[in-house]
């Protein structure tokens, strides 16, 4: 059996990670998409619990993705659930200098994980948590940015009126 990992924050996720995942579903036999919990990193928006369940309610088509968190070193985490790929989104030329890092680290704490990095879908290229985070607190539109359940979270998050009248 095919096992694959995808990390990463999810603080939230967007479609452009739920499109990673759809492709990478297809590749592998079980893929588990695991939620970096930092307690060192305390300006998340979503709480580790929140992320998972989002990611939880916008995979829920999917049968072989399982999303769940995860603490420590991501190379632990992936030897843990006998993954033999590491998936990785790129989007731009400039996720690559860290993506590079994070590759080559991980090969040398888990040599026998390969890292797959996956081109990001040309219409998400722009996309991240981050844009999503600012846009949704400015009070613009993150539909078709984000799953609909996400976007109800973040307008109950910034919107005054707790997104009546979206
Ligand atoms: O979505 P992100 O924030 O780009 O994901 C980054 C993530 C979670 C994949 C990365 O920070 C990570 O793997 N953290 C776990 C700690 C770790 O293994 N660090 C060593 C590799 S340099």
């Amino acid at each position: 059996m095919k096992v694959a990992v995808y990390p990463g924050s999810f603080d939230p996720v967007t479609l452009g990670h739920l499109d990673i995942i759809e492709r990478s579903a297809r590749l592998c036999d079980l893929l588990y998409v695991g939620v970096l919990v930092n307690p060192q990193k305390r300006d998340a928006l979503f709480a580790w619990e929140e992320r998972v369940q989002m990611l939880h309610d916008a995979t829920a088509h999917l049968q072989n993705v399982h999303c769940e968190c995860f603490q420590g070193l991501l190379a632990t985490y992936a030897s843990q659930r006998q993954a033999a790929a590491i998936v990785r989104g790129l989007r731009a030329v400039s996720d690559f200098e860290y993506e590079f890092k994070l590759a080559a680290a991980n090969r040398h704490l888990a040599p026998h994980i390969e890292t797959v990095f996956m081109m990001t879908s040309h219409e998400y290229s722009f996309l991240s948590s981050s844009i999503v985070k600012e846009v949704a607190q400015l009070g613009g539109r993150v539909q078709g940015w984000v799953p609909e359940g996400v976007a109800e979270r973040l307008a109950d998050r910034f919107l005054p009126s707790g997104g009546a009248g979206r």
